[in-house]
């Protein structure tokens, strides 16, 4: 059935400024990297990324590599831009990256300038666009020159094949040599990813180096892959990425210990009526200082769900000490 987006899309999601840049992202944002690859149901995916941006969520982060295989996220987003969303590409922030493993040979990975103009022409070929609005560096390249590397992607947006540039997983240090050159360069850098969750707490030394370089923050796994949610509980449901072929999560995480916490912090959740995905997700916007939170999904109700967390984000000096001791 044709789609048409719902009237009231921009109504309840919040908007927050990335940065000192014109550009406002939603608190939440949906990422590609599980359930959008050849191997998970079209519909499913469909159904997920449609409905979340009929929730407002109007940005959405792929990168080259995400699948499987690799690039299939990239088709399978590229088949819904054309057949659902062409005449919404305006109202849209598409990011993609490029630093992990793509192709076979010395030219498919890391940041060289030669592998980063191929993978993002890779890209737009694979999602049939003209430009994407953030091109990111995925991660740092021991090898590579800074320079070359900053060099690419300033070019790329000269060209105007990306709006903006912006890096992930670089540490402190690397964030501010790479941030001096693009500023030099004339191509601020919008956006810095990194992982951050209430179980991953590890940007204090990123905060300084983000807010001094007036860029933005986006975290990726938020809900530390769904082990913050009440899903893991009781054991270890079959559909859920634990049990399922990610090689980035498996049952091994789900100890004892992780579930005391879990336990402990869903019942300070259910206090404040909140789901403790939804507890997770603002707490983190709050406590890392983020611009947006980069949700999955393998379902639409888990976003319908989690987006519902935008209207209770405060918390009391109280709550956030008996979270501060649990995750001790
Ligand atoms: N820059 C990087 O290096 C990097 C690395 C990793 C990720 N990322 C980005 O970050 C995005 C998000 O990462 P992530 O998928 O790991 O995020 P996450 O939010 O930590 O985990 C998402 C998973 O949690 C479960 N979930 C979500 N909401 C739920 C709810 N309300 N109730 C129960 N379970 C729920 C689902 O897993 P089930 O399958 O169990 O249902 C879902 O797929 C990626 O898509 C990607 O765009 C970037």
């Amino acid at each position: 059935m044709a789609y048409c987006a719902k009237e009231d899309r921009y109504e309840t999601m919040l908007y927050n400024r990335c940065g000192k840049s014109g550009l406002k992202l939603p608190a939440m944002s949906l990422g590609l990297w599980h359930n959008f690859g050849y191997g998970s149901s079209y519909e499913t995916a469909r159904e997920i990324i449609l409905g979340s941006f009929d929730m407002g969520i109007t940005h959405f982060d792929l990168a080259n590599n995400y699948g499987p295989p690799a690039g299939s996220a990239e088709e399978a987003f590229g088949k819904m831009l054309a057949n659902d969303l062409k005449s919404y590409r305006d109202e849209l922030v598409i990011s993609t990256k490029a630093g992990y493993d793509m192709w076979p040979g010395p030219y498919g990975n890391f940041g060289s300038k030669k592998y980063l103009v191929a993978s993002l022409d890779q890209s737009l070929k694979r999602m049939g666009l003209d430009y994407v609005d953030i091109y990111y560096h995925h991660r740092p390249d021991p090898e590579t020159p800074m320079w070359e590397t900053m060099d690419a992607l300033a070019g790329l947006v000269r060209q105007g094949k990306a709006l903006y540039v912006g890096l992930s997983n670089y540490n402190p240090a690397q964030l501010k040599e790479a941030a001096a050159l693009l500023k030099e360069m004339g191509v601020p850098c919008l956006i810095h990813q990194h992982r951050y969750s209430m179980l991953q707490q590890d940007n204090a030394a990123l905060i300084p180096v983000i807010e001094e370089a007036e860029m933005g923050s986006i975290a990726f796994c938020p809900l530390s892959q769904g082990l913050l949610t009440n899903k893991y509980l009781h054991g270890i449901p079959a559909d859920s990425r634990a049990a399922g072929k990610s090689v980035f999560l498996n049952e091994n995480a789900i100890t004892e210990d992780l579930v005391k916490k879990v336990s402990a912090l869903n019942e300070i959740a259910a206090e404040r009526g909140q789901s403790l995905a939804q507890m997770a997700l603002v707490w983190a916007l709050k406590a890392g200082r983020l611009t947006s939170v980069l949700l999955g999904a393998s379902r639409i109700s888990q976003v319908e769900e989690n987006v519902k967390a935008l209207s209770n984000r405060e918390f009391t000096e109280d709550e956030l000490k008996r979270i501060d001791e649990i995750l001790k």
